[in-house]
């Protein structure tokens, strides 16, 4: 194969000491995802090589997945989720407002159509439980691989159902999906919030696609899905123009929900 001209938008690597079975997997991750891979030279530095060889880099090292560029990194943990997955193991499953708004049921299959790192779609795996399962799309190269592969390396929270990763944008995905093939599709896009950001949020932000959400995308998701279409929001005011209909937030919220009806007919 001829080497790609550099330096290339992401390149997967090693980290600086790495054993045989990261070096190993690195290669299986450059096969799966048809990434190039740079042969990171034993225990060298890796930032000078930022803008030489990749923009971006997805570093395998002992612990895990993290990227890599020149502003600093991004690992996914089931961190994110932990304390959301913990309430729900305290309590009803409809103490969780996305489990609630979307009325997942045991068995479900969800389409996280924004998955990013992952927090809504493993509250999602644990509504649908081990019978049920959720396919996240995300647009992003880099967080696509690096949740795809961090779920590979995290043992599954009891209780849930598995999560597929697919690299895509969430119209082209639903457009390729049959009618009724889904129970609810879950949207959370990059609206322009920074409210309460956390700084995984802004580190997602440099990784994550900022294209604008159209109404397009909610119709093809309320072909495909059965049950509900659910938009997650800190702007109320963008569900009319999608066709959601804004659910009845509780006082003082900060997330809002919008709605619409699945139109797939079984
Ligand atoms: C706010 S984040 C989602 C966070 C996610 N709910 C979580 O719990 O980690 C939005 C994500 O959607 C992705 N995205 C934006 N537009 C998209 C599209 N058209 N199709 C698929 N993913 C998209 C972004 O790259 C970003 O990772």
């Amino acid at each position: 194969m001829q080497r790609p001209e550099r330096p290339v938008p992401l390149a997967v690597t090693w980290s600086h000491e790495p054993s045989g079975e990261v070096v190993r997997e690195v290669h299986r991750v450059a096969d799966d995802w048809g990434l190039p891979l740079y042969e990171r030279p034993h225990k060298s530095g890796l930032r000078k090589q930022l803008g030489r060889e990749a923009h971006v880099f997805l570093v395998r090292g002992g612990t895990g997945w993290r990227l890599v560029d020149a502003e600093g990194e991004l690992g996914v943990s089931p961190g994110l989720a932990m304390l959301r997955l913990k309430r729900l193991e305290a309590g009803s499953p409809m103490a969780e407002p996305l489990l609630s708004n979307a009325e997942v049921r045991a068995g479900d299959v969800v389409l996280d159509a924004t998955v990013g790192l992952g927090a809504d779609a493993r509250v999602l795996a644990r509504g649908v439980g081990v019978t049920g399962r959720v396919i996240g799309v995300e647009a992003s190269l880099p967080l696509a691989v690096l949740l795809s592969e961090g779920l590979r390396l995290e043992p599954r929270w009891p209780g849930s159902g598995s999560i597929e990763v697919r690299h895509g944008r969430a119209l082209e995905v639903l457009r390729a999906m049959p009618n009724a093939s889904v129970d609810v599709v879950f949207f959370d896009p990059m609206f322009e919030r920074t409210l309460g950001a956390s700084p995984a949020f802004a580190a997602l932000r440099r990784f994550a696609d900022h294209s604008p959400f159209n109404s397009e995308a909610i119709a093809e998701a309320r072909r495909v899905a059965r049950r509900h279409v659910l938009m997650k929001s800190s702007d109320p005011s963008v569900f009319p123009s999608l066709g959601l209909e804004a659910l009845v937030p509780p006082a003082g919220a900060h997330v809002f929900w919008g709605r619409a009806r699945g139109d797939g007919k079984l």
